[in-house]
């Protein structure tokens, strides 16, 4: 059989609805040469075959998972898991914005026509049933090759009267059943710029998030990989309190999941009923890049014992080498691969310079 054409390489089409994309998952691998990537790579002490994986949102079920491990990612991040199944926001999901470089303090960002690398993401987090995912993530785990991993990403669904002590059970079974469903390891989001309850901003409060992390720490074997997924951090103090509160009891933190802003239409007015969304993509790299940094200065400075994952604005091998010489262990792309499912495979054939020879 011919291989297909780049252009037909499926792929996630913003257009349409969440679950139409769901359901357009592939069924088939694509027969594509993989370039090795040289070198030693681990993802959280893990051996890894590449330090390139997929970020918790472009991957809706087992079949996507099992098509971009196959596209030249071996760290594949399942889209975030809910204790109850919830329907995603209503379109349009990713609207295009007309913004080079994110700082953090825009009060809002254009919408455009054109695509300049970046959109802002409307999905508000959205989960199959566990009882769909747990079977999901059965199966895939068993599809997946050798220096491949699997991790899962969880949220707590807070309720009206909920203390924060229910939350944190909420999270640790989510992440107890993906662990026990065959994950290998578990990634809790502590940010989702475009919830508004207190599930999506845990990032921001340390000693809660402490308390959440504990409790999912309790409920997984000494040597799974946790790892927290945050949002933005602008102030050093900020960083530094979360790293010290979480050190020890995770194992690495994943930056970052989008910066959080308004977004106007053409004629000003506001979409998404004012809320603000968060914007990923090519914008937002810097801004990511210099997290992560700053989080490794304090990790090696305080001898914290954590690992970092680099995530935002990933398009090119330079891209990867940037994050890996921040401080990352390894990175997650989203955007990206939603645009180009052949962005991995670019990447190894660029090549990426061994981290050690980096100057
Ligand atoms: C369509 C889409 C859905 C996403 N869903 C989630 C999610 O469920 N959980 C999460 O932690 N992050 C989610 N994210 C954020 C990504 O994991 C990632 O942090 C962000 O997109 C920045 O990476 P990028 O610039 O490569 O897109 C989503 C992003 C996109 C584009």
């Amino acid at each position: 059989m011919p291989p297909m054409p780049a252009s037909e390489l499926p792929r996630y089409n913003p257009l349409a609805t969440y679950a139409e994309n769901f359901d357009a998952a592939p069924d088939a691998v694509p027969a594509i040469d993989v370039p090795p990537v040289p070198g030693e790579w681990t993802f959280c002490g893990l051996p890894v075959n590449s330090p390139l994986g997929i970020a918790a949102g472009p991957l809706l079920n087992g079949r996507w998972i099992r098509y971009y491990a196959a596209l030249g990612f071996d760290i594949l991040t399942y889209k975030t898991v809910r204790s109850g199944p919830r329907d995603c926001y209503p379109l349009p999901n990713l609207v295009p914005v007309d913004v080079s470089r994110m700082s953090g303090d825009e009060e809002a960002v254009p919408a455009t026509d054109d695509w300049q690398g970046s959109w802002a993401v409307s999905f508000g987090m959205p989960s199959q049933s566990p009882e769909f995912w747990k079977e999901d993530i059965r199966r895939v785990k068993s599809q997946l090759g050798p220096g491949q991993v699997l991790s899962v990403s969880v949220v707590g669904t807070i309720q009206p009267d909920w203390t924060i002590d229910e939350l944190a059970d909420d999270y640790a079974w989510c992440a107890r059943e993906a662990l026990a469903s065959g994950a290998d390891a578990i990634e809790m989001n502590f940010s989702c710029p475009n919830v508004c309850s207190r599930d999506g901003q845990l990032y921001q409060e340390p000693e809660t998030a402490l308390t959440v992390a504990s409790r999912v720490r309790g409920q997984l074997t000494p040597e799974t990989p946790l790892l927290v997924k945050v949002g933005y951090l602008d102030q050093d103090d900020q960083a530094l309190r979360l790293l010290h509160a979480l050190s020890g009891v995770v194992d690495a933190v994943v930056a970052t999941n989008s910066v959080s802003a308004k977004v106007r239409d053409g004629q000003g007015q506001p979409l998404f009923d004012g809320q603000p969304r968060g914007i990923c993509g090519r914008s937002i790299r810097e801004a990511s890049v210099g997290l992560v940094r700053r989080f490794s200065e304090i990790i090696e400075r305080d001898r914290l014992p954590l690992q970092l994952v680099g995530v935002g604005g990933i398009e090119t091998a330079p891209d990867v080498e940037e994050y890996l010489a921040a401080g990352a262990e390894s990175v997650q792309l989203a955007t990206a691969v939603m645009r180009d499912p052949l962005v991995g495979i670019r990447i190894r054939q660029t090549g990426l310079k061994p981290v050690e020879n980096r100057s």
